[in-house]
């Protein structure tokens, strides 16, 4: 059964340098997606880049074995009603989990504690979603702007038309992580959730770089890579529910694209040099990144 769910969630690709994976943003009909795919070609560092196994350049066998170039439903580039559903369904429990499980409330707490020397912190949330973290921030913090953003047209749409759409210290946009229509330094803070994995190598290098271009520090919240033993075991205990719900269909493909700590000091490192990394985080609690020029 495992090894049926797992083919079907393509697990065991070895490696992600998944045209599939760069197809997402290239269906979009991202401009920069086409740009990627052409320099994968036509160049040595984002050829490389693309290569590189979730796990990093170090990864063990059995780590390079835990990828999928499989796309989670919040990726699939569908109007079909059915997909449109899934995906809100899915971003409607994540909402709904981050409030259950208080991890919107230790995210805020992280993003604040990035801002506590700063006054009147301006921060842009990237891959907002359902915007909990950008509500929780302009309840904690009376004086922060936020700039709410996500790439999907129906999730921005949906939290414009929401609270967070009529905040008078929010602005909520449509926007790239990957190609931030903004000046450098505009903000103190960047902060993209739960959101890192979803893109492939050479893209991820992109978001870093226009992470810190844009902000002062950008906060990277993401799934921990733990080591391959535990790594299985965490699938194994989401596998039996992925067939059924969409949630934690997202959730074993997150676990098998999320990157360890080596593969983000390898992005980092291909974004720009020099870009200075902060890594924390637990075993089986998420991980947070803290970059800056
Ligand atoms: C798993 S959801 C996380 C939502 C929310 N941040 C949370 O913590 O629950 C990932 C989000 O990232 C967004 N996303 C994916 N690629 C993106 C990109 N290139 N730029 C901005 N957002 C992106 C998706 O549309 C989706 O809303």
């Amino acid at each position: 059964m495992f090894e049926l769910m797992a083919a079907d969630l393509g697990a065991g690709v070895v490696e992600d340098h998944a045209p599939r994976a760069r197809g997402a943003l290239v269906d979009r009909g991202d401009e920069f997606g086409w740009h990627c795919f052409m320099m994968d070609y036509m160049t040595g560092p984002l050829a490389d880049i693309d290569r590189m196994p979730r796990g990093g350049p170090d990864a063990s066998c059995l780590d390079r074995l835990l990828e999928t170039d499989r796309l989670e439903y919040l990726d699939r580039d569908s109007d079909r009603p059915a997909d449109v559903a899934r995906k809100r369904s899915v971003i409607r429990a994540l909402e709904w989990a981050g409030e259950r499980f208080g991890t919107t409330e230790k995210f805020a707490e992280i993003a604040l504690a990035e801002v506590a020397d700063v006054a009147d912190p301006k921060i842009l949330e990237l891959g907002a979603g359902h915007g909990g973290l950008s509500r929780k921030l302009l309840d904690w913090h009376p004086t922060a702007h936020l700039t709410t953003t996500d790439v999907e047209a129906a999730s921005v749409e949906a939290m414009a038309d929401s609270d967070l759409g009529r905040h008078p210290r929010a602005t909520v946009r449509q926007m790239d992580a990957t190609a931030i229509d903004a000046p450098d330094g505009q903000f103190d803070l960047a902060v993209f959730a739960l959101s890192f994995h979803h893109l492939p190598p050479s893209t991820a290098a992109r978001a870093i770089a226009e992470g810190t271009r844009v902000a002062g520090k950008l906060l990277i919240i993401d799934l921990p890579r733990p080591p391959s033993p535990l790594h299985l075991l965490r699938l194994a205990t989401m596998l039996p529910f992925a067939p059924v719900f969409p949630f934690a269909h997202d959730g074993v493909i997150s676990s098998l694209r999320t990157y360890s700590p080596s593969a983000l000091r390898a992005l980092a490192a291909h974004a720009r040099p020099g870009i200075e990394l902060q890594l924390r985080g637990g075993l089986m609690s998420p991980q947070v990144v803290v970059a800056r020029c």
